[in-house]
C-alpha cells in the first residue's frame, strides 16, 4: 500500500483505527517528547493536579532519526489506573496534519485534552499515530501521573447562588412564621409596658400573682381563667 492511500484511510477514519499494535519506539527510530503547555514545569517526575473542566494542552516534539520520512497523522491515548494500568477512559482521537517529518528533522504539534473524570489519581498515556514505511503505527508516549479533582464551588457559582437564595427565602419564610405566631403577640404585649414604664413601672408590671402578666401568653392566661371557672 502506498503511503498516500494509508493517509487517506487514516484521515477518513483516525477515530476508528484499531487493530494496530502499540509499538515500542525502538522499532522506529524516532523520539517523541511532550510538555504540558499550561504547566511546563510538570514532568514525569511530578504529579499534575488537574481540575475537572480544565483543558490540558500537550506540546509534542517528534524527532525523526530514521532514513525515511515519518508522517504524524493523529493523536490519542488514555487515562489509566496508575496501579493496575487498567484503561479508565480512552481519549478522543484527533487528526493531526498530516505532518511530514523529513529524516534528521523534528516537528512540533499539539493535542488538547479536556479533563472530565471521576476525581481520582490517573496515569495519562498519550499516543501518537504515525505513518512510516507504508504502515500506520501507534506510538505510546511517556506516562504522566495526574491527580484529578472536582472544581471547588466558588461563592459566586450560579448553582450556589441559587441554593443561597433558596436558603435565604426559606429562612425569611421561617422568620416571618415565627414572628406571626409568637413575635406579634410578644411585641403587642411588651409595647404597653414600655409606655407605662415611664410613669410607674413597678405598679404596672407587678401583679399579685407573682409573675408579670405581660410576659405570659394570652392563651395561657385564658386557660387559667377557664380552669378557675370550672
Ligand atoms: C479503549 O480502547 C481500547 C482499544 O480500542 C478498547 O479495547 C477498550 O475497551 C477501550 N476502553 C475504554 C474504557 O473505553
Amino acid at each position: 500500500m502506498k503511503i498516500f492511500t494509508l493517509l487517506a484511510a487514516a484521515a477518513a477514519s483516525i477515530a476508528t483505527v484499531s487493530g494496530y499494535n502499540v509499538i515500542d519506539r525502538q522499532y522506529v527510530d524516532i523520539s517523541i517528547e511532550y510538555s504540558i503547555v499550561q504547566t511546563p514545569e510538570i514532568t514525569e517526575k511530578n504529579v499534575a493536579q488537574w481540575v475537572n473542566g480544565d483543558e490540558v494542552t500537550l506540546q509534542y516534539k517528534l524527532e525523526n532519526n530514521e532514513k525515511s520520512v515519518v508522517t504524524v497523522i493523529g493523536v490519542g491515548g488514555m487515562f489509566a489506573n496508575p496501579v493496575t494500568n487498567e484503561i479508565v477512559t480512552n481519549l478522543t482521537r484527533g487528526q493531526i496534519g498530516p505532518i511530514t517529518v523529513a529524516p534528521g528533522t523534528s516537528s512540533v504539534f499539539e493535542q488538547r485534552i479536556g479533563v472530565d473524570l471521576i476525581p481520582d489519581n490517573y496515569q495519562l498515556v498519550p499516543q501518537v499515530f504515525i505513518a512510516h514505511e507504508d504502515l500506520i503505527k501507534v506510538v505510546a508516549c511517556r506516562g504522566q501521573l495526574a491527580s484529578v479533582a472536582d472544581k471547588s464551588i466558588s461563592f459566586f457559582d450560579p448553582r450556589l447562588i441559587f441554593l443561597e437564595l433558596v436558603l435565604i427565602a426559606s429562612l425569611a419564610g421561617l422568620g416571618y412564621l415565627v414572628y406571626d405566631i409568637w413575635g406579634k403577640r410578644y411585641f403587642a404585649a411588651t409595647q404597653p409596658v414600655k409606655v407605662k414604664k415611664t410613669t410607674d413601672a413597678t405598679k404596672v408590671t407587678s401583679t399579685g400573682s407573682g409573675y408579670d402578666v405581660n410576659w405570659v401568653p394570652e392563651s395561657h392566661l385564658k386557660q387559667k381563667k377557664t380552669k378557675k371557672v370550672a
